[in-house]
């Protein structure tokens, strides 16, 4: 998948580090050249000797390395590679880049490059959160600095949250993504997701607890196979992931509309938490108490995207999937909701306080298809998304 393909790889000092040299190693397996500079913080997570001997080359530490004749320039080194990659890239990392910083061989590189760069984050969740550290990061999407992770879970500091580095694996698959030679390039896949604001007057609103976060890391992840992702989203809270074609809306209505001007796609997935009413009557003009009874609200029905574009006929994607937010009964109603709809899989999921998928990082999944259903462990909203985009893969082959 990577024959021949050149990665210049940027380890920075996190505990994550240690992943790296998997990394190192599922890269060279798909055929990549894997270059590695090892910052000086890296160096006291793993030594450059386990670095070189798992990347097959030496490893680059110093800007002074690069002064000798013989060898490389920092410019050359920088541009001889397809793509850099930094992993693990830390707040300290993330700001210097932001920053402009050229300081030391890794940032010297990062200035001088006229190649891609991703950057696999990793660090503490408070750090993650930091306003500094997402202002940096703002700062990098704007510079169009792609982005692998990071992922939510158990961190190496006992705390829980987002900062954990994106799994080897999955960097892997952003890299091929990212040089067009994942298993999607090629293919376009629209995915909706998000919850829908159904306005009742110019101040409120019909919402949900949707964040976006399954739809943004299923997005992410057709992204990393190479597929070419359109992305229509409500007001998340989750930010869209870079490297995918965004459309923002706000109702039912708009969300349909943008779908439809997606299309066409060879999958469409539906993982928008859409309000199925809206308020009969968008008032123009704030509603007032003014008899001291409240309002009676009164509702019509949105349209339903996933069985608008199931049922289109001739027009219609290969393959629709969508999602199931139950309560109660999972399995059951989901497989009604697939014939009901006309999807080809739904993704069920038990959006109960106690299944915790509402807004959790985690989620539990049951793959609905023709052949029957097929129960997924309890896992990262990531590693959902990853399985998910694996086997859309696989099906169109
Ligand atoms: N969906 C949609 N448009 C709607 C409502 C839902 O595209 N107006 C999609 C969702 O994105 C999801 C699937 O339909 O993929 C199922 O959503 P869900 O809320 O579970 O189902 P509902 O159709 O709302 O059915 P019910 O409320 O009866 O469970």
């Amino acid at each position: 998948m990577l024959a021949g393909r050149r990665i210049l790889l940027i380890i920075g000092g996190g505990i994550a580090a240690y992943k790296t040299l998997e990394l190192i190693r599922l890269l060279r397996g798909q055929g990549a050249c894997v270059t590695p500079v090892l910052t000086r913080a890296g160096e006291e997570f793993v030594t450059p000797l386990s670095v070189s001997a798992i990347a097959g080359v030496r490893v680059y530490r110093d800007l002074f390395d690069l002064t000798d004749e013989a060898e490389m320039g920092h410019i050359e080194l920088s541009r001889a590679a397809d793509l850099v990659v930094v992993a693990p890239a830390t707040a300290d990392l993330m700001a210097k880049m932001a920053g402009g910083h050229a300081d030391d061989l890794a940032s010297t590189l990062l200035m001088a490059t006229d190649k891609r760069v991703l950057i696999a984050p990793a660090m503490n969740v408070r750090m993650w959160e930091h306003p500094a550290t997402m202002r940096n990061l703002a700062l990098l999407e704007g510079d169009g600095i792609l982005r692998a992770g990071p992922d939510a879970g158990e961190m190496a500091c006992g705390e829980y949250g987002p900062g954990r580095m994106a799994e080897p694996a999955a960097i892997r698959d952003a890299v091929a993504g990212v040089l067009g030679a994942g298993p999607l390039a090629g293919r376009r896949v629209v995915v909706t997701s998000g919850p829908t604001h159904e306005p009742i007057d110019p101040v409120r609103y019909i919402a949900n607890r949707s964040s976006g976060a399954q739809g943004a890391a299923i997005a992410a992840a057709l992204r990393d196979l190479g597929a070419e992702v359109r992305f229509v989203t409500g007001p998340a809270r989750v930010p869209a992931p870079a490297g995918v074609t965004v459309t923002r809306v706000e109702t039912a209505r708009e969300m349909l509309a943008a779908v439809d001007a997606a299309l066409p796609a060879d999958a469409v997935v539906c993982a928008a938490a859409v309000g199925d009413w809206r308020a009969a009557r968008d008032a123009p003009q704030k509603m007032k108490k003014t008899d001291g009874r409240p309002p009676a609200l009164e509702f019509v029905e949105n349209p339903d995207i996933l069985a608008t574009i199931s049922q289109r006929g001739e027009t219609r994607p290969p393959l629709v999937i969508g999602f199931a937010a139950e309560t109660e009964q999972v399995e059951a109603h989901a497989t009604a909701k697939r014939m009901r709809k006309g999807c080809d899989w739904i993704l069920a999921n038990d959006v109960s306080a106690k299944g915790g998928a509402m807004g959790g990082p985690q989620n539990r999944v049951t793959l609905i298809t023709a052949e029957g259903a097929e129960h997924w462990p309890q896992m990262a909203k990531s590693e959902v998304a990853r399985r998910l985009a694996a086997r859309i893969a696989e099906t169109l082959g």
